[in-house]
């Protein structure tokens, strides 16, 4: 079925709605709290809380005149319950409750990684085709965010095995933290991409094997100049990502570096980028080995990164199977429409607005004031 579909996220640091209509996006709204967080030096919980609640309603309104609609015109209001930051997550959550009852729509609970997951499924409103029917499962999931670096292996929708996952830091948050260490602002990672970009023809790359460690090497090629840092978890067995070690390592030999130089920052931009990407490139192909799959969908805010995609294009040639990545840089990070867009999966593999009593269309909404996360397992 075709619907049109109200989003809402506010997990973390964007306030977002969005209007969709089947997998199209009519409209999107996330005005940016960059600013507010910036002098922090990261996502100060509070402060989102309320900046979510100045703007919650006039970024509903806008993304409804964006679409050119009215509630009254909305089948149905998908809303985030998490993860996220509780506090800011309820603001959302909230409204999608207050708009619900007020026009007596529907409301379907998302979690927040299943619209990373699907959000390469959303399309401009001017496509002529449709993306709801095209998915062939099972796909991988690959998800990497400041928050997630998780691999998905999707059996059908609805039916999640995470097969590997950080056990500490999520690779987003690793060049958020890293790039600060060099003094690139918040939040760093588009920064360290930036430089990395602008810069990584002056230096050679190299992966090697030292004893027991995988190790990348940049040597400037003009100075002759290398700098190393280890990829962690590239000889482990298993799909897991670790990046905490990446990150002392790396603050390690940016504190053996006496008064650094532009030049030195850019050298680490670029070693550092490559070896956070490589540890990704390692556990992917290691996990295209053991499934089989049609597609990889990639979702996640270090989805922004060219050079990452374009090392997971190549990924996927080599393994013969098909990739997806949102066709707009605005759709790697947290937004609305990718909310709406899980939310459709969700209504039309359950049949939920024909079939309330598969569970997760929700009629009683004093139990999702309790706590949503039960209304979905
Ligand atoms: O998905 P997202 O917006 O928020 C979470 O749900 O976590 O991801 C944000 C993360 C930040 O850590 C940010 O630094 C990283 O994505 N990021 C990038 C790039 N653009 C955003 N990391 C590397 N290269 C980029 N171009
Ligand atoms: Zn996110």
């Amino acid at each position: 079925m075709k619907y049109k579909i109200l989003g809402i996220d506010t997990s973390c640091d964007e306030t977002s709605a969005s209007v969709i209509f089947d997998t199209k996006i009519q409209s999107n709204v996330m005005p940016s709290q960059t600013e507010i967080h910036a002098q922090y030096g990261g996502v100060m919980p509070s402060a989102a809380k309320l900046a979510h609640i100045e703007r919650i309603d006039a970024v509903v309104q806008k993304a409804l005149k964006q679409a050119k609609t009215r509630m009254e015109n909305i089948d149905f209001i998908a809303a985030t319950y998490g993860p996220g930051l509780a506090i800011a997550l309820e603001v959302g959550l909230k409204k999608g409750i207050e708009l619900a009852k007020k026009y007596n729509k529907p409301l379907v609970t998302i979690n927040h990684m299943e619209g990373h997951l699907f959000s390469s499924l959303l399309q401009r409103n001017s496509t002529n085709t449709s993306n709801t029917t095209k998915l062939e499962f099972p796909v991988f999931g690959f998800l990497v965010s400041g928050g997630h670096t998780e691999i998905v292996y999707v059996e059908e929708f609805g039916k999640y095995k995470i097969i590997g996952e950080t056990l500490d830091d999520a690779c987003g948050e690793c060049f958020d933290k890293c790039g600060r260490i060099l003094g690139l602002g918040y939040p760093a990672g588009p920064v360290v991409s930036k430089f990395a970009k602008e810069n990584r023809s002056k230096f050679n790359l190299l992966v090697y094997k030292h004893q027991q460690s995988v190790l990348v090497k940049a040597t400037n090629k003009q100075t002759g100049v290398s700098y190393t840092l280890p990829i962690p978890m590239a000889n482990s067995a298993d799909l897991n990502f670790s990046y905490s070690g990446l990150k002392t390592a790396f603050k390690n030999l940016y504190d053996s570096i006496q008064n650094i130089s532009k030049e030195e920052i850019i050298h680490l931009a670029v070693l550092f980028e490559e070896a956070a990407l490589r540890q990704l490139e390692i556990k992917i192909e290691k996990a295209l080995k053991q499934y089989k799959v049609k597609e990889i969908l990639l979702g996640g805010g270090v989805v922004a990164s060219a050079r990452f995609r374009s090392k997971m294009i190549s990924i996927a040639k080599r393994y013969n199977v098909g990739i997806r990545y949102p066709f707009s840089k605005k759709l790697t990070g947290d937004n609305a429409a990718m909310i709406a867009v899980a939310g459709l999966f969700r209504v039309n593999k359950y049949n939920l607005l024909h079939n309330p009593a598969q569970g997760i269309y929700i009629k009683d909404f004093e139990t999702i004031d309790r706590d949503p996360s039960l209304i979905l397992s």
